[in-house]
């Protein structure tokens, strides 16, 4: 995603924050897509855990202006260290997984948002997304399994409309979505790319490159929602 956001251009100060000390994120190849509107990236550590932590990255963000996009990209499907994987019956859930799964993809989102929500302006457009999920909706959910991704990813999508609802109060060009990137090669998809149809496996590059233009395209009255890679919105 900062590489995409890099070699699109348009934002003054890009921060990729991750608990990692050394990110690979290539700057080497990147054209900003207009004339003079080259980012600066930051790279920030922060423990998602501890709140003095994401203080003080709010306060670095405060520095460098309004914030008008933060994109949540973290999540957990599976680890095999502590034999964590999609449950395909209710007889495979565990405490553990719930317990994890929940952690990452709901309370830290939500976590990241109470920091980084209220630094974002009042009257200008500002963009709060978070990958969710397609096997998030319940409405669409037609094969059942992977219970505790599945519900945290639900629970993701119902804070994204709890934030929709209470910013629109404040700041009416605030807008909160979930983002569905498609199956993407990354290690989230690795055990299970077995079966993803020849073509449907994306980079990472293609997958952000997209989904950065459908946020680009998101109005005030598609807060609350979900949409996936193509911009369409996948129901709650
Ligand atoms: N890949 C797909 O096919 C796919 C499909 C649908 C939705 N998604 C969603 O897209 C998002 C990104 O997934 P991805 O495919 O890029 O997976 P990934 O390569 O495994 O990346 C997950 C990211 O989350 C971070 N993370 C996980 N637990 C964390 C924690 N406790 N504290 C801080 N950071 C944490 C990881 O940081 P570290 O590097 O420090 O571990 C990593 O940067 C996820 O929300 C996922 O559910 C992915």
């Amino acid at each position: 995603m900062c590489e995409a956001l890099l070699s699109r251009g348009g934002y003054e100060t890009i921060f990729a924050v991750s608990r990692q000390r050394d990110l690979s994120i290539s700057q080497a190849s990147t054209t900003p897509r207009s004339e003079g509107a080259t980012s600066t990236l930051q790279t920030l550590v922060c423990d998602l855990t501890d709140e003095a932590s994401l203080r003080s990255v709010a306060a670095r963000v405060e520095a460098a202006g309004p914030l008008t996009l933060c994109l949540c990209a973290i999540g957990k499907l599976s680890d095999a260290d502590s034999d964590l994987t999609p449950e395909r019956s209710l007889q495979s859930q565990s405490q553990a997984a719930f317990e994890t799964l929940f952690h990452t993809n709901a309370i830290l989102p939500a976590l990241i948002a109470k920091h980084m929500i209220p630094l974002m302006p009042r009257t200008e457009r500002a963009v709060f997304a978070a990958l969710s999920a397609r096997v998030g909706s319940i409405s669409d959910n037609r094969l059942g399994g992977w219970h505790a991704y599945r519900a945290s990813k639900a629970a993701l999508n119902m804070l994204i409309r709890n934030y929709a609802i209470e910013q629109a109060r404040r700041a009416a060009e605030f807008i909160a979505v979930g983002l569905h990137p498609g199956t993407v090669d990354t290690a989230l998809s690795l055990p299970f790319q077995r079966n993803v149809p020849k073509g449907k496996l994306f980079t990472p590059h293609h997958a952000a490159t997209c989904l950065l233009d459908v946020v680009e395209g998101l109005r005030p009255d598609d807060s609350g929602k979900v949409f996936d890679w193509q911009g369409k919105e996948i129901p709650a």
